[in-house]
């Protein structure tokens, strides 16, 4: 059997193009809510399933999701709908990720007809060990301006996430 293959040194960046990914599903009446359109927890699914995969890929093992933020359903997707989950790191931190991701949906047999974004969210992947605990990830390298404006205002959510973390823990300390 091969040895097992080293894992990528945390120390060096990686582009943002070495772990983007897409998954495509076509959606049935499995997927639908009590309205007939497709459930907001199946396009929830995909969305961690695609960023889980770009985590993954990322940090070169495992890694967990530790918060999903800014879910945003823009538009009803439809049974037969042909839906494209389209994922990338936009900031790296030292064991956490935030992972962007874009949701687009087509008839599943209109080619003619233009894709339309349905949802996007933002998620934070955070490395682990075998034992659960943090580790290291290697820095994301922004390859375009696109990738610049998404690690800019990731680290602006990031400062966010943070603060109302800490601002909640704080309002719990008994006052004096
Ligand atoms: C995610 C988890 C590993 C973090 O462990 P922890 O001991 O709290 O780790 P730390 O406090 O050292 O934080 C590690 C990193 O995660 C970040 N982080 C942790 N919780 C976060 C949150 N809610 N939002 C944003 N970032 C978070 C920290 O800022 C830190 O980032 P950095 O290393 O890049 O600076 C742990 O909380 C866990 O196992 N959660 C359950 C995950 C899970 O089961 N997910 C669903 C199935 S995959």
């Amino acid at each position: 059997m091969d040895p097992k293959p080293a894992p990528p040194n945390p120390a060096h960046p990686k582009p943002t193009s070495a772990a983007r990914t897409s998954l495509s599903h076509i959606m049935t009446v499995v997927d639908t809510n009590l309205l007939g359109t497709v459930h907001g927890g199946v396009i929830m699914k995909l969305v961690d399933d695609v960023a889980g995969a770009v985590a993954q890929r990322h940090s070169g093992g495992p890694a967990v999701t530790a918060a999903m933020d800014g879910m945003t359903f823009l538009h009803p997707v439809r049974v037969g709908d042909l839906v494209h989950a389209h994922a990338q790191v936009n900031w790296a931190g030292k064991s956490s990720m935030e992972v962007g991701v874009r949701v687009l949906a087509e008839p599943w047999d209109r080619a003619d007809v233009p894709q339309t974004k349905v949802a996007t969210a933002y998620l934070v992947f955070v490395a682990v060990n075998e034992d659960g605990s943090p580790r290291a990830v290697p820095p994301v390298t922004p390859e375009t301006e696109e990738d610049d404006r998404r690690l800019r205002e990731a680290e602006i959510r990031r400062q966010h996430r943070l603060a109302r973390r800490d601002e909640i823990l704080a309002s719990r300390v008994p006052k004096l």
